[in-house]
């Protein structure tokens, strides 16, 4: 397991698959790195692609406005990175061999930071965390314990614009989350 500077580094080098040729930035995480919460996204959009900084596009905007309603805030409470650390051309969905690339580099972040919550932000980020057993629509919403952290998938942003139905649903995820962050944010570990 690298530390951060390393793992940084590395990834700022990394080429191992095509998106590292055609970026802008490499975007590697932002917020609080000892947060108890770690939300994971696809990869980088246009906007964080030329800025360096996840979920700062319209998504993104829509996202933070929720989880300040809710207080909880990047820089205290949670971090937030992708799976693919790369834009992919278009923002079509990574392929599997570019996520599968970029992943060891999200568990050595989620190695790190050591979060008590994982928040899986649409179906990409579902599967390659939890698995392709699962299915947003059916399984969003729903947590997972997995080697004492807890896990839950909810709707990508993004798709709130395409889907106006899925705001309700998006909404109660993002409040689950804060009512587990409010139970367990005090627990000590002995
Ligand atoms: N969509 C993502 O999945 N991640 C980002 O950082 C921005 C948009």
């Amino acid at each position: 397991m690298l530390k951060w500077r390393e793992l940084y580094e590395e990834c700022l080098q990394c080429n191992k698959c095509d998106l590292g040729n055609k970026r802008t930035n490499m975007v590697f995480g932002d917020g609080n790195s000892r947060g108890k919460i770690v939300f994971v996204g696809e990869a980088p959009g246009a906007d964080e692609d030329r800025i360096g900084l996840p979920f700062v596009g319209r998504a993104g905007q829509l996202l933070t406005k929720g989880l300040t309603a809710l207080d909880l805030i990047r820089e205290n409470d949670y971090y937030i990175c992708n799976v693919c650390k790369c834009r992919p051309d278009n923002n079509r969905v990574p392929y599997e061999n570019e996520a599968e690339a970029c992943l060891p580099y999200l568990r050595n972040q989620v190695a790190l930071i050591k979060p008590k919550i994982i928040v899986c932000l649409g179906a990409t980020a579902m599967k390659y965390i939890l698995g392709n057993d699962f299915r947003i629509t059916r399984d969003r919403g729903k947590w997972i314990e997995r080697k004492g952290c807890y896990i839950i998938a909810t709707f990508h942003p993004a798709a709130l614009f395409r889907d106006e139905n899925k705001k309700v649903l998006f909404w109660e995820d993002l409040k689950s989350v804060k009512k587990k962050y409010d139970e367990i944010k005090d627990d000590k570990i002995i």
